[in-house]
């Protein structure tokens, strides 16, 4: 096998942002449950950049923050004014300088590029080219830089501020991101100057430059829903519905069925398993993963959990974040879970609140059962054993264990740990009264009578 070219991945983060008309910075909002910043972070790392540098705006220390939570290694550089994106590729110098065969620029504003289509511009580069530039059709290519070709090779990109009225007609636009043969990089980039319209020192111009040394700068093409980027919420979520395309795509392929797939929304991150069915109207947070064979019924919300095969959700099922349900276990509808494991086929069917919580295997929890886990201080756990049966309408009182095999009386209120096999009843006794109903009513009926002879 051929050992791994260095790449260096510089992704540009210092833009401004403002038609987002949000005090947070435009790359930290959030599509499928990652930001974009984070998107542009993940795709570039799986094309296998090794070294990674954000270039942000010293206004925006936060996104610096996001880009070393996500990649601990990451360089973060600033960029101090806004002079244009060569300008800003060239606020990682001391990375650039440090020397890798490919250099890939990305945008954190851009967050569907697939990690295969950087993989393609570095394998041109393998190829021989010095720049291969990522371009699309644009269906209004206003405002786009313009891929200009002669004899079919990429001569220059232009600006639309600084196209001519000819080459404002080519529709084949530059998407922005490229990659940079590493050892020309530097150079290329230092030699870039800002006489244009916009006086500002452009990325694009790597092109010219290239060709201007005689070396080869290449195109390739890509969907224009993989390119487009965010600039206000409209595109935000125009970026969620391609996002959520794909994954539906991607799940339903991998051998899950969904019956609408267009109102399930899936995370970044959601992991389903074969034969997995999906009923219409499910939403999941991140972290979930959903093994083989499980349904999940209609109108759930499920984040940070796990399903286990043969498992079953809802209708109306919530599982939330530490939520672990083993193989077979059951969560009905009207259900909320929460950091709780439900045992292997468990029974957690009808209008219940499980929280700090583990059901061990075969467990009947009756409808509307509660843990109550919360004293508004602390939070304490309940354990309920294998085989129990906790009878409809019970509060369990945490801390508490139930054992295994014990029996809990519909209704009652349990403070006290409860033995295996057991049987606790925890509610007042029930009295009866014989005839009283019937004298009740006899009283009532004569006295509505005598008021009626009086008037
Ligand atoms: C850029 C391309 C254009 C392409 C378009 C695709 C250049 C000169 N032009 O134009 O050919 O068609 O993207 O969307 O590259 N940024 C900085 N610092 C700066 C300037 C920009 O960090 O000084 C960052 C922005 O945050 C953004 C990216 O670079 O992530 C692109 O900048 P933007 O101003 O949106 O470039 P466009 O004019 O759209
Ligand atoms: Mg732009």
């Amino acid at each position: 096998m051929q050992p791994a070219r260095p790449c260096l991945a510089i992704v540009l983060a210092a833009g401004e942002g403002t038609r987002m008309k949000s005090r947070r910075p435009k790359v930290l909002h959030q599509v499928a449950g990652r930001s974009l910043i984070g998107h542009a972070l993940a795709s570039v790392s799986q094309a296998g950049a090794d070294a990674v540098a954000v270039v942000i705006s010293s206004e925006r220390p936060e996104v610096g923050e996001e880009a070393r939570r996500l990649v601990p290694h990451a360089e973060i550089a600033v960029q101090h004014e806004r002079r244009g994106t060569a300008h800003a590729a060239l606020a990682a110098k001391a990375a650039i300088a440090a020397g890798h065969d490919d250099v890939i620029v990305a945008f954190a504003d851009t967050p569907l590029v697939r990690p295969e289509t950087f993989s393609a511009l570095r394998a041109a580069l393998t190829g021989g080219a010095a720049v291969a530039v990522l371009g699309f059709e644009a269906r209004d290519p206003t405002g786009y830089g313009r891929l200009v070709e002669q004899d079919g090779r990429l001569e220059a990109i232009v600006e639309h501020k600084d196209a001519t009225p000819g080459q404002r007609a080519i529709t084949l636009c530059n998407a922005g991101l490229m990659a940079l043969s590493g050892r020309h990089a530097l150079s290329i980039l230092e030699a870039i100057g800002d006489d244009n319209a916009q006086r500002e020192f452009y990325l694009t111009d790597a092109v010219a430059v290239a060709r201007a040394r005689g070396l080869e700068a290449v195109v390739l093409r890509a969907p224009e829903s993989e390119v487009q980027g965010v600039n206000d919420r409209a595109q935000l979520a125009a970026a969620e519905a391609e996002f959520q395309r794909r994954k539906r795509l991607a799940v339903m392929l991998g051998g899950a069925t969904l019956i609408a797939p267009e109102t399930v929304f899936f995370s970044y991150d959601t992991e389903i398993g074969g034969d997995v069915v999906i009923e219409p109207n499910v939403v999941f947070g991140p972290g979930v993963r959903v093994d083989d064979g499980a349904v999940i019924h209609a109108f759930s919300h499920l984040e940070g959990a796990t399903v286990g095969a043969g498992a079953s959700v809802g209708p109306y099922g919530r599982l939330r974040p530490g939520a672990r349900l083993a193989e077979k276990a059951k969560v009905g509808n009207f259900v909320e879970v929460k950091a709780a494991d439900i045992g292997p086929g468990a029974k957690v069917n009808h209008l219940t609140y499980i929280g700090d919580a583990a059901i061990g295997a075969g467990a009947n929890i009756g409808a509307g059962t509660i843990t109550c886990n919360y004293d508004g201080f602390a939070k304490s756990r309940t354990t309920i054993g294998e085989g129990a049966f906790i009878g409809s309408n019970s509060a369990l009182v945490a801390p508490v264990t139930i054992g295994a095999g014990a029996y809990v009386g519909s209704g009652s209120v349990v403070t006290r740990d409860v033995a295996p096999d057991a049987l606790a009843v925890g509610r007042a006794r029930q009295i009866e009264r014989q005839g009283w109903a019937k004298s009740f009513r006899e009283a009532a009926a004569a006295r509505k009578a005598a008021k009626k002879a009086a008037e």
